[in-house]
């Protein structure tokens, strides 16, 4: 049984006051919501008091991305051990926003995916097609391009553990969400390679989140889909009362 998780993606909202001030409010309203995991993953400068207020709470912090190297003449960047120091225990890696204006591949996926779990944090890696790909019919394909390279030398054991997220591209904050079909298409393709490339137990145990225009009112039909653990939610994560009714549409 995968417990459902629930992660907002802040992206570049929110100071660290205001990323403590949503906590704080967060924290209280989680008061009495239970059977769901919830993760959010500020802007770097406010994963510490992200951190700090969300301490003794079951809220978990997470960065947003990281460099690979441990450290070195890389200006600008931050090291999985130094999110890991400030308090993150998760890090999305390959939002598709990163791959499309940064400039981000697969092997970047890769390098990063691997520094995060050697950290000994959870990577929430995140795949999907565009629209163009979508068109051409080459989502399923696209998506095992993304899983062997981006993966690539993952034992079954990591892969139990960490986190994949299906974001179609053309449905990250387009308000275009995903049918709960086409959700369940590509989730139900995603796991039954996992099964087929990492083995049938570590498959089970991966969660798999859906990604784009997570809302309050559609959050309930996508996770009735079999293969769709939880949610990375964007825009609908900035507001905590949004983002506590998707947490409560998701909860088992
Ligand atoms: P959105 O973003 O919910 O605003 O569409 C999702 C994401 O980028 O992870």
């Amino acid at each position: 049984m995968r417990t459902p998780l629930i992660a907002g993606n802040f992206k570049m909202f929110k100071t660290a006051a205001e990323t403590a001030a949503y906590v704080v409010e967060l924290r209280g309203l989680l008061r009495d919501v239970n059977g769901v995991e919830v993760v959010i993953a500020p802007p770097s400068t406010s994963i510490q008091a992200a951190a700090v207020a969300a301490e003794g709470s079951p809220i978990g912090v997470g960065a947003q991305n990281i460099h690979w190297e441990r450290e070195g003449a890389f200006t600008g960047e931050v090291s999985a051990g130094m999110v890991r120091a400030a308090g993150a225990r998760f890090v999305i890696v390959g939002h598709s926003e990163r791959r499309t204006l940064f400039g981000e591949t697969n092997d970047t996926v890769n390098k990063k995916m691997n520094a995060v779990i050697a950290a000994g944090m959870t990577p929430i890696v995140c795949i999907g097609e565009t629209l163009e790909q979508r068109d051409r019919n080459e989502t399923l394909a696209v998506l095992d391009r993304q899983i062997t390279e981006g993966l690539d030398g993952v034992t079954g054991e990591q892969l139990a553990a960490m986190v994949l997220a299906y974001e179609p591209v053309w449905a990250i904050g387009t308000g275009r969400n995903a049918t709960p079909a086409q959700a369940g298409e590509a989730h139900f393709h995603i796991r039954q390679r996992l099964k087929q490339w990492f083995g049938l137990e570590s498959a089970e145990h991966c969660r798999i989140l859906y990604g784009g225009s997570v809302k309050p009112d559609n959050i309930a039909k996508l996770i009735t889909q079999p293969d769709v653990d939880g949610a990375l939610v964007g825009g609908a994560s900035l507001d905590p009362k949004s983002f506590l009714a998707i947490i409560r549409g998701a909860a088992i």
